[in-house]
């Protein structure tokens, strides 16, 4: 398959050089989601093709559909003790490692995934690479039950925090919100920048009815950054 874009391009490029880099023979790896992570996986199911011997554990069902169509070896994140690796992308990640993923609506099992594994790297096209956290929507996943109460603590939260005027969106809309691989919404919110993204990650979890938020912090061992040009740099946060 051919990259259709110049972005298409970094983001291939950031998959194939994480596979080169990271991936041994016999790991059992988590398999990231997104366009990205797409890459990988198919660059991946033609590795497996010629010999690499590999099990993936998906962080999402469509990942999951994708791996089996490309050969790749699955199994149950239940049945494996530690995943070796997880290589997925993210939707912005700054020099200390901390992204905000949720952008494809699978950051609670790519969370899941990633916390499970010894070592995590984040594929990015160029573009993600970002200075301070927040332009793109920061998705937190909630409970369908009383996500307008939910939603008012939130807007709370934000309101303490120094964010002001955040707009918060579910996303798909309110005729038909959509529905995640666990069942929940989405909240987008529209935060501009982020001052303190440790804080925030701490004092979102502390709501009740937030089951997950796309602050990963702490938890990207090493990232790959992809240039349209092929190019890549591997960049190590521990
Ligand atoms: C999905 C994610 C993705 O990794 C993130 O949205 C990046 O996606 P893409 O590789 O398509 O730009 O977090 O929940």
């Amino acid at each position: 398959m051919q990259a259709t874009s110049a972005q298409d391009e970094a983001k291939r490029a950031a998959a194939a050089k994480a596979i080169e880099t990271f991936l041994r023979d016999g790991m059992t790896i988590g398999l990231g989601s997104g366009t990205t992570s797409r890459w990988f996986v198919r660059i991946l199911g033609e590795r497996v093709g010629s010999g690499l011997r590999v099990t993936g554990v998906p962080s999402s069902r469509s990942t999951g559909d994708l791996a089996k169509e490309v050969g790749v070896p699955l199994a149950d994140l239940n049945d494996v003790n530690q995943l070796d690796l997880t290589i997925d992308g993210a939707d912005e990640i700054d020099a200390k490692g901390r992204m905000i993923k949720g952008g494809g609506a699978s950051l609670l099992w790519e969370k899941i995934v990633a916390y499970a594994s010894r070592k995590m790297v984040a594929i990015v096209d160029e573009s993600k690479v970002v200075e301070h956290l927040g332009r793109f929507p920061l998705a937190v996943e909630v409970i369908p039950f009383a996500w307008r109460s939910t939603e008012r603590n939130l807007r709370n939260l934000f309101k303490d925090a120094g964010l002001s005027d955040v707009q918060i969106d579910l996303r798909g809309g309110l005729e038909k919100p959509l529905i995640t691989d666990s069942g929940h919404y989405l909240l987008d919110c529209h935060l501009r920048e982020i001052p303190d993204p440790d804080n925030l990650a701490a004092e979102l979890s502390q709501i009740p009815g937030v089951v997950e938020h796309g602050l990963f912090i702490g938890i990207a061992t090493d990232s790959v950054v992809g240039h349209a040009n092929g190019h890549t740099e591997v960049v190590s946060f521990r």
